[in-house]
């Protein structure tokens, strides 16, 4: 059984959620390494939704290990609350099931604040966040000014870092953003009770991880977000602030990359989108608000209304380059029946050249057009297939054009929300 990562192809909202909790019955440990509470991983078991932010979706999955790795920024307050639902949906996350860095970074209030007044304040130049400080905590984990979760459990720790940095932050807050200073003592009280409840949590997860894999322990790391949103690599400045990619995967946990077998990306059979930037296939009007309404994209953290698609084949070539995605897994297939035509996209055109590479100037990524390959809708609901032979031949030929357009095998199509509607065209953890 090879250790994989999983990412997401596109920019986000892929289903990861779902193909993790799929997959993590054949691993042993699962391991979150990027990403906040920006991210909700919806899991339907059942009648039962849960959605998850912080924690890796083997949660669900009692017997697993899951682990949050230093790569990934915690919101305390969020995440007890998130153990707290999780339980009362019958779940459990304690000490023996869950992991938490001592090395990841901890999301103060400040930093919500500061996400949300620069959102405000920057009008039609935003980024479109989820306002949940993901990008504030980020940038003083760069700037040498951020509390770790190593501080958060240590009241003398969490009393020292918060008096260096509250008072740069309150002065930006302040003089910068026109907000409220916020108090030393308000904020200490508070977190260091959250410090105490989660202090069992923690763990030095890359001792950990690697101990296991040599006990010949598998482990899945779980990517949040998309590979489009990648800090380097994906559609800059409208992304996220961490490595959403599969390299994030080491720096996020301490595991070498020379431990990490395969990777599989997870993509929808169209292309959605939350938040600003530049989305080549977008399709506006009526037949855009059908495929929402008939995907239900509205967001799992914010709610907000997911733009919508066709697949870009050429921006998922430049995902599956960067992040060597071995195997794809297609999820919604189920959501385009019933679409006469459906657009796949094969290249850019910029100024009457057809580009050869994925462009990173956004002037550009904004004026290409797509060059579109029509294909033949179906009719049938599909959501009942239990295999291949069973899907209309359409729906066959639009997979097997992803597979060629892309250049990566396809591993599974996902067919509804629950568990089992799914379909596996490869075996990859043999
Ligand atoms: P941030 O991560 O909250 O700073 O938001 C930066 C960008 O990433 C915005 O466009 C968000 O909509 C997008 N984003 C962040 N997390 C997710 C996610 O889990 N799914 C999809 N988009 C996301």
């Amino acid at each position: 059984m090879p250790n994989v990562v999983v990412i997401g192809a596109q920019w986000g909202d892929e289903g990861k959620g779902r193909i993790v909790d799929l997959i993590s019955e054949k691993v042993d440990i699962i391991v979150r390494y990027q990403g906040g509470n920006n991210a909700g991983h919806t899991i339907v078991i059942g009648d039962e939704k849960v959605v998850l932010h912080h924690l890796p979706s083997g949660i669900l999955r009692e017997d697993k290990l899951s682990v949050i790795g230093n790569g990934v920024v915690v919101d305390p307050k969020v995440l007890l609350q998130e153990i707290r639902e999780l339980e009362s949906a019958g779940y459990s996350a304690n000490e023996n099931n869950l992991k938490i860095s001592d090395r990841a970074h901890v999301i103060m209030p400040y930093h919500r604040e500061i996400d949300m007044a620069r959102e405000s304040m920057n009008g039609k130049g935003k980024i479109g966040t989820t306002g949940r400080g993901i990008g504030p905590v980020y940038e003083d984990k760069a700037a040498r000014r951020g509390i770790k979760f190593a501080d958060l459990i240590d009241p003398d720790s969490l009393s020292a870092r918060l008096k260096d940095v509250l008072e740069e932050r309150n002065s930006y807050l302040t003089k910068v953003l026109g907000g409220n200073p916020l108090n030393f003592e308000e904020i200490f009280q508070e977190y260091v009770q959250y410090g105490r409840e989660l202090k069992g949590f923690s763990c030095d997860v890359s001792t950990l991880l690697n101990k296991s894999i040599s006990n010949g322990q598998n482990i899945l790391f779980e990517g949040a977000q998309g590979a489009l949103l990648d800090i380097d690599f994906g559609t800059y400045p409208y992304v996220t602030s961490s490595s959403s990619g599969s390299g994030g995967a080491s720096i996020g946990t301490g595991v070498s990359p020379t431990k990490i077998d395969t990777v599989l990306g997870i993509s929808k059979a169209y292309t959605t989108r939350v938040g600003e930037g530049p989305f080549p296939t977008e399709i506006s009007g009526e037949l855009g608000e059908e495929l929402r309404q008939a995907g239900g994209e509205f967001g799992a953290t914010t709610g907000r209304p997911r733009r919508c698609g066709w697949f870009d084949a050429f921006a998922l070539k430049y995902a599956a380059q960067i992040n060597g995605i071995s195997w794809l897994a297609v999820t919604k297939l189920d959501v385009l029946s019933g679409f006469e035509k459906i657009n796949v996209c094969i290249g850019y055109l910029y100024k009457g050249q057809q580009l050869t590479s994925f462009p990173s100037n956004n002037q550009v990524l904004k004026d290409i057009e797509p060059i579109y390959l029509e294909m033949e809708g179906w009719k049938e609901d599909i959501s009942e297939a239990k295999e291949l032979s069973e899907l209309p031949i359409q729906a066959r030929k639009y997979l097997e054009k992803l597979e060629e357009t892309t250049g990566v095998p396809i591993y599974t199509v996902s067919l509804g929300p629950s568990r089992e509607k799914i379909i596996f065209l490869n075996e990859i953890f043999s």
